[in-house]
C-alpha cells in the first residue's frame, strides 16, 4: 500500500515491520533505529520515476520518523541502481529529478548511508556520493559511464566525484567511463569500507558505530582538500591526450569542462553548469546514436526463436577441435569466460602442445594484470581438460572446431565430429568466408551445426557474427548466442550469405572507395577523410591492416579470384613502393571529403538494406553494431544505416 506523503511513518513502520510501500518499486522499514529504503526495480533497478519519487518520499518520511536514527539505502534483486532509466532520456523530466532527490538526501540531518553491491554506475554512484556514508561488497563496481552514452552525469556527480577522489581520477573516471573496482574504490576514498559477504548485517553494524560515536555527517559537498588539481594545464593536457575513440565526442569534452568547474566555482554554480551541459548533450546526434548503439546490442542477444539458458549450467562444457590459429585465444578465452574446455586431437604430442601454449596464454594475460589472481589463474587452468578421443565430446555442450578454413578440411571435421557429438550438442564451425549451408550438409547432425565468424584480431574485436544455415537448430544458434556472452562479444544471428553481415557490407565500401580511386582521387585523400570522420582505419589501410590477400578474397567473395580484387591488388602496389598509401598528416578539402564518407558509407547502407529486405538480418540495427564492433566504425555516429538515416533526415529539414 503506497504511503501519501507526510504519513507518520515513525509509528506506521514502528518496530521490525514488514515493508511499507513509497512507490511501486520503493519500499522502507525500520529495523530498530535504523530505517532502511529499499530499491526494487528488475533488471538493473533504474532510476525511473517510480524509483526517484518513492526514494524521495521515503528519505523526507524517515528525516522526520523520531524513532529513526540512520538511514540505509539499498538496492534489492542484483545491484545497487545501475543508472538513470536510459528509456525516459528523450522525454521530459518527470520531478523529482534525481538531482532534487540527491540534494535532500545529503541535506537529511539523520546519517544516510549507501549500501552498494552489483554496479553502482551513472545515477546509482551519484544518490551514494549524495548520501553520507558508503560501504561497497568486494564485489561492488562503480563508475560514472555516461559519457559512453553520450551524456554527462547530470545529478552532481561531476562535482562530488572530483571532491571525494581528486580531479585527475575523477576526470579519467568520468571523461573515460572507467569503472572501479570496490578495492579501488576504497583506496581512492570513494567508499568508507567494504565488506565480504552480508552487505544488509555489516551495514546496520557501519550504521550503529555511526549513530554510537555520534559520527558529523560528512557532506560531500563541503569537501574542499582534494580540489586542486596537481598541475594548472592538467585539463587541457587530459583533453589533448583523451583516447582515438573519444576524439571529437562532445560529452567527453563537457565532462572535463564540468569537473573543471568543480575545482573553479561553488557548488551550486558548479551544478547548474552540469545541467547547462547536460542539455547540450542529450539533444546532440551523439548521444541519439550512443543510446541507439546501447539497446542496438543488448537486442542482438534476442533472435526470433532464442532459447534463454540454452548453455547449460554454470560450467558448461565446450569441445575445440582443430588446429588453426583461433585455437588458443578461443580456448584462453572460454576458460576465462567460466567455461570448461576438452581440447581435442588425435595425436598425443600436438594435445600437449596445444594444451601448453593455452596454459602460457593465459600465465601472459596474469603477468599483464588481464586475470585478477594467481588463485583465478589456477581455476582457469584446473578447467582446461585434454582427450584425443572423440567420443568423449559427446559430453559438451558445444564443440567448436578452428580447422583452416577451407571447405575440404572444414567438410572433414565436422563430418568426423558430427558422429560422436551428443544429440544437442552444438556444432560450431568458425569460418569467415564459407558457405555454413556446404559445411554443414557433411554433418549427420545438420541441425546442430551453426557457423561462428570471428573479426580480426579474434582476441580484441568485441564483434562475432553467428550464421544459422538453413536446418541449423533454435538450440545451437541460442548455444553460439551465449558462448559469445562467455567471450565478452557482441553476437549477431543471420542467416548464410556470401560474406555473411559484415564483409558482404564492407564489399560494397570497399568498391566505392576503389571506384573514388579510379576517378583520379588519392589512397591517402580517401583514407584521410574517412578516418577524419571516425573510422579506426581508411579502407585502403585496412586493407593493409588485414593483408591484401584477405581483402582481395573480401572483394572478390566466395566465386574466387575476380575483377575487383585483382583491381585492388593492382592499385595499391601502384601506390608507394611497399604498396601502402601514405597514411599521415593528409589534409583535404573538406567537400571532398564530405563526398567520399557520403558514397562509400552509403554504398554500405543500401548493401545492409538488401541484407534486411533479404532476411539475411531480422534488424537494420545489426549491420550497425557489426560495423561499431567489427569495422571501426565511430559509435558516436551509430553505424552506417543509422548514419544514413540521419544524414538523409538533415538535409531534408
Ligand atoms: N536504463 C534502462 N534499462 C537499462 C539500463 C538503464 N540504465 N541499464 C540496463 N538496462 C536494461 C538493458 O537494456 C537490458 O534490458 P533487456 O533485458 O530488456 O535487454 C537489461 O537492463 C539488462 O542489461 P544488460 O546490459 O543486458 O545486463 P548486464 O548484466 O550485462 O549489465 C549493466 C548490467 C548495468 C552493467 C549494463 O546494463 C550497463 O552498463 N548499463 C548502463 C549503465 C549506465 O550507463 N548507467 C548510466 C546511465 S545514464
Amino acid at each position: 500500500m503506497p504511503v501519501s506523503e507526510g504519513t507518520a511513518l515513525g509509528t506506521q513502520l514502528a518496530a521490525p515491520a514488514p515493508e511499507t510501500s513509497f512507490s511501486s518499486t520503493v519500499a522502507a522499514r525500520i529495523d530498530a533505529n535504523i530505517g532502511f529504503i529499499y530499491i526494487d526495480n528488475p533488471p538493473v533497478n533504474a532510476l525511473s520515476h517510480s524509483v526517484r519519487s518513492g526514494l524521495s518520499a521515503a528519505v523526507r518520511t524517515f528525516s522526520d520518523a523520531p524513532g529513526v536514527q540512520a538511514i540505509i539505502v539499498i538496492g534489492k534483486g542484483q545491484t545497487f541502481p545501475a543508472g538513470a532509466d536510459i528509456r525516459e532520456f528523450g522525454r521530459p523530466i518527470e520531478e523529482p529529478a534525481l538531482n532534487a532527490v540527491n540534494l535532500s538526501i545529503e541535506a537529511c540531518r539523520k546519517p544516510v548511508i549507501a549500501a552498494i553491491h552489483g554496479t553502482a554506475l551513472g545515477g546509482g554512484l551519484e544518490i551514494a556520493l549524495a548520501c553520507h556514508f558508503r560501504i561497497a561488497l568486494a564485489s561492488a563496481r562503480l563508475g560514472l559511464p555516461e559519457v559512453k552514452l553520450g551524456v554527462i552525469p547530470g545529478a552532481g556527480g561531476t562535482q562530488r566525484l572530483p571532491r571525494l577522489i581528486g580531479i585527475e581520477q575523477a576526470l579519467r573516471a568520468i571523461a573515460t567511463s572507467r569503472i572501479l573496482d570496490a578495492a579501488e574504490a576504497l583506496q581512492l576514498g570513494l567508499v568508507d569500507a567494504i565488506v565480504a559477504d552480508d552487505l544488509h548485517a555489516h551495514a546496520i553494524r557501519f550504521a550503529q558505530q555511526v549513530i554510537a560515536e555520534g559520527r558529523p555527517l560528512r557532506l560531500v559537498r563541503d569537501l574542499q582538500d582534494k580540489l586542486a588539481p596537481a598541475s594548472a594545464g592538467v585539463f587541457d593536457e587530459f583533453e589533448s591526450n583523451l583516447p582515438a575513440r573519444l576524439r571529437n565526442r562532445l560529452a567527453a569534452t563537457r565532462a572535463i569542462r564540468s569537473v573543471r568547474n568543480a575545482a573553479a566555482l561553488p557548488f551550486d554554480e558548479g551544478l547548474r553548469k552540469e545541467r547547462e551541459y547536460v542539455e547540450e548533450c542529450k539533444a546532440s546526434p551523439q548521444s541519439a546514436a550512443l543510446q541507439y548503439v546501447f539497446f542496438a546490442e543488448r537486442a542482438a542477444f534476442k533472435f526470433d526463436g532464442y532459447i534463454a539458458g540454452a548453455l547449460a549450467g554454470p560450467e558448461p562444457l565446450v569441445g575445440i577441435a582443430g588446429a588453426g590459429a583461433l585455437r588458443t585465444p578461443l580456448a584462453a578465452a572460454l576458460l576465462i569466460g567460466g567455461c570448461r574446455v576438452l581440447l581435442f586431437d588425435q595425436n598425443a604430442r600436438a594435445l600437449s602442445d596445444a594444451s601448453s601454449a593455452i596454459v602460457e596464454r593465459l600465465e601472459r594475460l596474469s603477468s599483464k594484470g588481464r586475470i585478477a589472481s594467481r588463485q583465478e589463474l589456477q581455476s582457469f587452468t584446473a578447467a582446461l581438460e585434454v582427450t584425443s578421443e572423440a567420443a568423449s565430446l559427446r559430453h559438451c555442450t558445444a564443440v567448436i572446431e578452428v580447422e583452416p578454413d577451407t571447405l575440404s578440411s572444414k567438410s572433414a571435421i565436422v563430418g568426423a565430429l558430427s558422429a560422436q557429438v551428443g544429440e544437442k550438442t552444438a556444432l560450431i564451425t568458425t569460418t569467415a568466408l564459407l558457405s555454413v549451408d556446404e559445411i554443414a550438409a557433411a554433418s549427420r547432425r545438420p541441425a546442430n551445426v551453426v557457423g561462428m565468424h570471428f573479426f580480426i584480431p579474434a582476441s580484441t574485436m568485441r564483434q562475432v557474427e553467428i550464421v544459422r544455415a538453413d536446418r541449423s537448430s533454435n538450440l545451437a544458434a541460442s548455444i553460439a548466442v551465449e558462448l559469445s556472452r562467455r567471450l565478452e562479444k557482441i553476437p549477431v544471428v543471420s542467416r548464410d550469405c556470401d560474406g555473411f553481415v559484415g564483409d558482404r557490407t564492407l564489399r560494397a565500401y570497399l568498391k566505392e572507395a576503389i571506384a573514388i580511386l579510379e576517378e583520379g582521387v588519392p589512397a591517402a585523400h580517401i583514407d584521410a577523410a574517412l578516418r577524419d570522420f571516425g573510422m579506426a582505419h581508411g579502407p585502403f589501410e585496412l586493407c593493409d591492416f588485414i593483408g591484401l590477400d584477405l581483402a582481395q578474397r573480401i572483394l572478390d567473395g566466395r566465386s574466387g579470384p575476380g575483377e575487383t580484387g585483382t583491381k585492388l591488388i593492382d592499385l595499391q602496389r601502384a601506390g608507394t613502393p611497399n604498396g601502402m598509401p601514405a597514411h599521415a598528416g593528409t589534409s583535404i578539402p573538406k567537400i571532398l571529403a564530405a563526398a567520399i564518407v557520403e558514397r562509400c558509407l552509403l554504398a554500405a547502407a543500401a548493401e545492409a538494406k538488401r541484407l534486411v529486405a533479404e532476411g539475411i538480418v531480422s534488424r537494420p540495427s545489426d549491420v550497425d553494431i557489426v560495423w561499431v564492433n567489427g569495422l571501426g566504425f565511430p559509435e558516436h555516429c551509430g553505424g552506417p544505416l543509422f548514419w544514413a538515416t540521419q544524414t538523409t533526415a538533415s538535409v531534408q529539414r
